[in-house]
């Protein structure tokens, strides 16, 4: 079987690591296609490095843009290269630009698709990463779900007959990381300067358009932060340096210090030195979760519903509309300590993957 994985942000490679490895223990043929929509060191170069993923097979280099110009290079620089490799699989993953435009491009040619982490939905259709998993779900031919709350949703859709639950690749790779962190196996994240590991602190991210794009609602987020009793480490996405930049907002203000993005085995590390996570990505979420930390998402919505339950992480759309003390007490509370079952699977997603897509390929 020969499967071209298609990836080109800072979470698909992460997913990709278990995916590569898995696909490494087989006779399978596996050929990763970056596309380039993350270029910066920090968001790429250092998760092949850091997790042992092979480099690329190509590397379509398409660089930022508006969403349909990004969309359309990826799609118009893929179809030559999957009309060339002719695989048995495309494999796609999340809900990126470079997702939707790896699967149109595929299903066009009638190439056999897989999604990787079908079936979340947030219901906000004014993200982009909204429109970009519902369109995969639907041109896909087997659609990997995380969890069981991902397999409702896609039955609901009229899906269900090219669903399957895969598991989550995403434990696979942080409770991996998190033992070698364990283990002494890296060495300590690089921490924005005057954040003193060995005292309480919070880590926080921001990225999300919504978040980022309106100067007004950007100023108030990092206000709010700025506002908090503890140190925050907000590791800066370039997308948060570049439009604070654009909208004269100061990141670096009352308890903020900002850093850059961490490799994976530095964010994960870090998570564990946090007293707790502050963020509006969904990756962090679940990390948080995975890691015993408590996470205050800055979202009025998550794809990761199992953990909000036991309080594990807790929705803040506004944070600048809370009682200053509310919001402090929130974001700085304990983990709860309560019993959590395996939503997300046991840590072998990645091996569970590749089996079902043989299954569907009938090899
Ligand atoms: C993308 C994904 C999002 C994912 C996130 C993780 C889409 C629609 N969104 O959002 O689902 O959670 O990646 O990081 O695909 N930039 C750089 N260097 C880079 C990459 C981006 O400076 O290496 C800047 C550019 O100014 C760009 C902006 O960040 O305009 C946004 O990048 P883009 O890839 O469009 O989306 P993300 O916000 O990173």
């Amino acid at each position: 079987m020969k499967v071209i994985s298609i990836v080109g942000a800072r979470p698909q490679l992460v997913k990709l690591a278990p995916i590569a490895a898995a696909f490494a223990q087989t006779e399978h043929q596996h050929v990763i296609v970056h596309t380039g929509q993350h270029y910066d060191a920090d968001l790429s170069d250092v998760f092949f490095s850091g997790l042992g993923i092979p480099d690329p097979d190509v590397h379509l280099g398409v660089g930022s843009g508006s969403h349909g110009v990004q969309t359309g290079a990826v799609l118009s620089a893929l179809d030559p290269i999957l009309q060339e490799q002719r695989p048995d699989w495309v494999l796609v993953y999340g809900d990126t630009n470079s997702t939707i435009a790896g699967a149109l491009s595929a299903v066009k040619q009638h190439i056999p698709v897989a999604h990787l982490e079908a079936g979340l939905r947030s219901f906000n259709r004014r993200m982009p990463e909204e429109h970009n998993r519902v369109l995969t779900d639907h041109c896909a031919d087997l659609l990997l779900a995380p969890t069981e709350e991902a397999m409702r949703h896609l039955a609901k859709e009229g899906l269900e007959h090219r669903a399957r639950l895969a598991g989550d690749v995403m434990v696979d790779i942080c409770l991996r990381i998190r033992d070698a962190v364990l283990a002494g196996e890296h060495p300590a994240p690089a921490l924005p300067e005057s954040i003193d590991p060995a005292q309480p602190f919070l880590l926080a991210t921001l990225h999300r358009p919504d978040n980022t794009d309106d100067p007004e609602r950007l100023a108030a987020l990092v206000q709010s932060l700025a506002a908090l009793p503890l140190p925050v480490a907000l590791l800066a996405h370039p997308r948060l340096v570049a439009r604070a930049e654009q909208h004269g907002v100061k990141l670096e203000q009352g308890s903020v210090r900002v850093g850059r993005p961490l490799p994976y085995a530095g964010l994960v590390a870090t998570v564990m030195a946090s007293a707790g996570v502050v963020t509006d990505s969904g990756g962090l979420q679940k990390e948080a979760y995975l890691l015993d930390r408590a996470c205050t998402t800055v979202r009025p919505e998550t794809e990761w519903v199992e953990t909000l339950e036991g309080g594990w992480n807790v929705l803040v759309p506004d944070p600048h509309s809370l009682p200053a003390s509310e919001w402090a007490a929130l974001a700085c509370r304990p983990a709860p300590g309560t019993a959590r079952g395996v939503p997300y699977g046991d840590g072998t997603a990645a091996r569970r993957v590749v089996r079902l897509m043989e299954e569907a390929a009938g090899s």
